[in-house]
């Protein structure tokens, strides 16, 4: 019975096959039911008691052999068949799904580009600010509320370290460094104490814009920001300034652009007066470059701040603040293919 085995596995392991139907041949001769492996188990009934462990395992091997070998066999026309037309190797590939831009990152974007073309650089600030880069240096008084705890994040240890509550902390960082001319503007995150809702957030963004000069007028902001709006809402767009107050400009003002969703018609977007409030700006206070040392006497500037944000909710029509922070991929997906 042995010697039957060793015969058995000498010819398995010299198996070969040119086509795929004689692989099956094989197996049908050798491993199927009432292949010459399997009449082995059949006889093993008779083998005498004493050679049943030798034999039941020389059996076990040999049917191993045999199943390896047919699988081998088998596999090695599988293989070249996927070579010669299964993989094909010059069909395009499954397109990958890429990120998108984030809707703030878009129109951040556009407006840095819009006042690059009339010679603004960009410069940034540390979000991680000093009482006299936020407040101090802008003109606001001691008491004056934004420095209140309830507007501002302090830090519990050092009174004098806070997160900016808005951009123009980087105006006085720019000043204190270069002397005029200086025509630059500063994007960036800022932070207030408030409470989430759908119209604010603790966390936003702003650029803030600064122009010092010999002899910059009013009416060089004036035609900056009107530039800027027809740039950024169309060519159609009218702007209206309104008298303000900020500590750090004197005169302030805060500009609206006529609506753009209604065309100025009134819309419940402008609350049906035609015009929707983006940002303000002024005229540098003499104070504020005596502070940052600039002389007032030879220079003059003007300054604008806009909460991207805002701009952003505007221009694309988006009811929630909150949009912006929490990532759905849904939200995101819909500024596929906008830069
Ligand atoms: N910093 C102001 C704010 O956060 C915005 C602002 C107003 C900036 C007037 C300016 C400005 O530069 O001139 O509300």
């Amino acid at each position: 019975m042995l010697d039957k085995i060793k015969q058995l596995q000498d010819e398995i392991e010299a198996l070969g096959a040119s086509t795929k139907e004689e692989v099956e041949e094989l197996r049908i001769k050798y491993i199927s039911k009432k292949g010459l492996v399997s009449q082995l188990f059949a006889d093993f009934k008779n083998v005498p008691g004493e050679q049943k462990k030798a034999v039941g395992q020389a059996i076990n091997v040999l049917k191993n052999k045999a199943l390896d070998k047919i699988n081998e066999l088998k596999e090695s026309f599988e293989n070249a068949e996927q070579g010669a037309g299964g993989t094909d190797l010059s069909r395009p590939g499954e397109p990958m799904r890429l990120g998108t831009r984030h809707p703030l990152a878009i129109v951040r974007n556009e407006i840095v580009e819009i006042f690059a073309r009339l010679g603004f650089t960009v410069a940034e600030g540390p979000e991680i600010e000093d009482d006299w880069h936020v407040f101090s240096a802008l003109n606001f008084p001691p008491e004056h509320p934004a420095r209140d705890m309830q507007d501002t994040f302090f830090i519990q240890r050092d009174p004098d370290v806070l997160l900016r509550t808005h951009t123009s902390s980087v105006q006085a960082r720019v000043m204190e460094k270069t002397q005029p001319p200086i025509r630059a503007i500063f994007p960036g995150r800022v932070f207030r104490n408030e409470a989430i809702s759908a119209r604010a957030h603790c966390i936003f963004h702003q650029i803030e814009g600064l122009y010092v000069d010999e002899n910059v007028s009013f009416a060089d902001l004036k035609q900056t920001l009107l530039y800027f709006s027809r740039e950024l809402f169309g060519e159609n767009t009218e702007i209206r300034l309104r008298p303000s107050y900020f500590p750090f400009t004197e005169p302030s003002a805060e500009m609206d652009v006529s609506c753009s969703i209604c065309g100025g018609k009134g819309c419940n977007v402008c609350k049906y007066t035609g015009w929707l409030e983006i940002l303000g700006c002024g005229m540098v206070d003499p104070n504020v470059l005596d502070l940052c040392g600039i002389d007032s006497k030879k220079y003059t500037g003007f300054a604008f701040g806009m909460g991207i944000e805002r701009i952003t909710m505007l221009k694309y029509g988006i009811k929630d603040i909150r949009h912006f922070f929490e990532n759905d991929v849904r939200f995101l997906r819909q500024f596929e293919g906008t830069y």
